[in-house]
């Protein structure tokens, strides 16, 4: 008798395994911390191998925690941090380069040949993504013109390319399947997301052999199954859907206007779009939802590259938290944030503004300013950048948002979700189940080898946990945001030459 389903969430920062049974509910979770590398200014990497080791060993953890035999799960959805790159050796499974993540800024000189010439409009128009340093394809390039020989064994079909659901799902299966699904290929900067296809200029102009890439498929489906080898058993890997394509499914935004928010690493705002590619004109990205076929849903994204990243910088480099959660604490103790403002462009700024180029800034100190104060407008900042991206949506949609469902860790933080009310001045909803990235990709799995019947039974699912209404008077409301403005205009362009 199948039990459970088993979500995989390979995150930025932690590795998580979370077994869900049938009314969606969390039985058992494991998760671990990795190591980050910095190499240099603006450069971010992970190893794949303790990518892979800690996602295998928090899967085993889960399941012993409550004693679960293989045979007893239905099936593992696996969802990923997206954009990062691994490049590995088809016939001994060792990565040739430590895997690029989403984060790095080392190919935005890449981003800007392409520029240069009026590379970036045909990029925009068949990827839906505005060309940044942030998505895979420049990535791909960078190890291929870096590591001796790489794209010369490429195109013998000695390497192949995957972001972290390809590489997990490979390392699953033993090296038999070499699969991702439409929402992790449409953030490569690489597959057209009109045609559901990789793109033959877009590979020929960044020189990448697409004999390297793989196949693509619906984020429901059964790719493979696990080798006897790992987690002893054949079990369906049937799911895989980027985290936030993963969220925004596990949050049953399942209808066109539906809309979620993510507090993670970093922050992504989905609105499902229905079976429409929309075209922003206000600087988000057109996406690929999770779909159950090759008829495919589209989302917009607007996506905000450090919010939890700037809790943990507070929490390790600068040793002002013991953890995160203690900033709620902080911040209550304050009346404000004394005027101050941190723009935590550590790596650029995404949406809306696209600047590769921004660098983070403190503004505002006087010596009246406090260790408080300091943890506070941090905290603030995640709200102020998630409003700027509501802002351009509604432009785009042209209508207010009314609601906006959140999840991710700091949703858990009160004091974050009422300032983000106050300063979208509409209602926030979070949900019992703050874990939808992990409940999204179980729930794709799980419909796909029947252990869910369809959407509408998942539907059921979803219970709201507390809502947060706005309580902010105008006039503060936009005094507060003419400041945070400011202090975004202070954070452009600072690392260019
Ligand atoms: O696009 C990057 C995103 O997928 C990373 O998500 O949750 O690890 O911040 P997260």
């Amino acid at each position: 008798m199948k039990k459970y389903i088993m979500a995989l969430d390979q995150g930025t920062t932690s590795s998580r395994c979370i077994l869900f049974n049938r009314e969606g509910k969390i039985c058992s979770m494991a998760q671990k911390e990795f190591t980050q590398y910095f190499p240099k200014p603006g450069w971010v990497e992970h190893d794949p191998m303790e990518i892979w080791s800690s996602q295998i060993s928090v899967a085993t953890e889960a399941m012993s925690r409550i004693g679960v035999a293989s045979r007893e799960i239905g099936a593992i959805g696996i969802t990923n941090q997206r954009e990062t790159t691994i490049v590995w050796d088809k016939a001994t499974g060792e990565p040739v380069y430590p895997a690029i993540v989403w984060q790095c800024r080392r190919t935005a000189d890449i981003i800007e040949e392409l520029k240069a010439d009026g590379f970036d409009r045909l990029i925009l128009e068949k990827t839906g993504l505005i060309p940044d340093a942030y998505f895979s394809g420049s990535k791909v390039k960078w190890i291929l013109d870096h590591v001796e020989g790489a794209r010369e064994r490429a195109q013998k079909g000695e390497l192949l390319f995957g972001t972290v659901d390809t590489w997990l799902i490979w390392k699953l299966t033993q090296g038999a399947v070499h699969v991702t699904d439409y929402t992790n290929a449409s953030r490569t900067m690489l597959f057209d997301i009109h045609n559901l296809a990789w793109d033959k200029e877009i590979l020929e102009r960044l020189d990448i052999p697409e004999c390297m890439l793989p196949q693509v498929k619906p984020s429901s489906c059964i790719y493979g199954y696990t080798d006897e080898s790992v987690l002893q058993g054949g079990i369906p890997i049937a799911g895989a859907a980027g985290d936030q394509q993963a969220a925004l499914f596990g949050q049953c935004c399942l209808e066109k206007g539906d809309v979620k928010n993510t507090y993670g690493t970093g922050c992504f705002l989905l609105m499902n779009t229905g079976e429409q590619a929309v075209r922003s004109r206000n600087g988000l990205l057109t996406t690929i939802a999770a779909s159950f076929s090759d008829k495919v849903q589209y989302a917009l994204e607007g996506s905000v590259f450090v919010a939890g990243a700037a809790i943990q910088w507070l929490r390790d480099d600068l040793e002002m938290l013991r953890n995160a959660g203690e900033s709620e604490k902080y911040c209550l103790s304050v009346e404000n944030s004394n005027d101050i403002y941190v723009v935590p462009a550590f790596t650029g700024l995404g949406a809306p503004y696209w600047d590769q180029y921004a660098r983070g800034v403190v503004v505002g100190i006087t010596r009246g300013t406090g260790k408080a104060h300091l943890i506070r407008a941090t905290v603030e900042s995640l709200a102020y950048q998630v409003h700027d991206v509501i802002k351009a949506m509604e432009q785009d949609a042209g209508v207010p948002l009314n609601s906006l469902k959140v999840d991710g860790g700091a949703c858990a933080n009160n004091f974050l979700m009422q300032f983000q009310s106050d300063i979208l001045n509409a209602r926030v909803e979070r949900p019992q189940c703050i874990e939808t990235t992990a409940l999204g990709a179980a729930y794709l799995a799980g419909i796909a080898v029947g252990f869910w019947k369809d959407r509408e039974e998942i539907r059921k699912y979803w219970a709201l946990e507390h809502a947060f209404a706005p309580d902010m008077d105008e006039e503060k409301r936009s005094g507060l945001l003419k400041g945070w403005k400011k202090a975004v205009r202070c954070s452009f362009d600072w690392a260019r030459d």
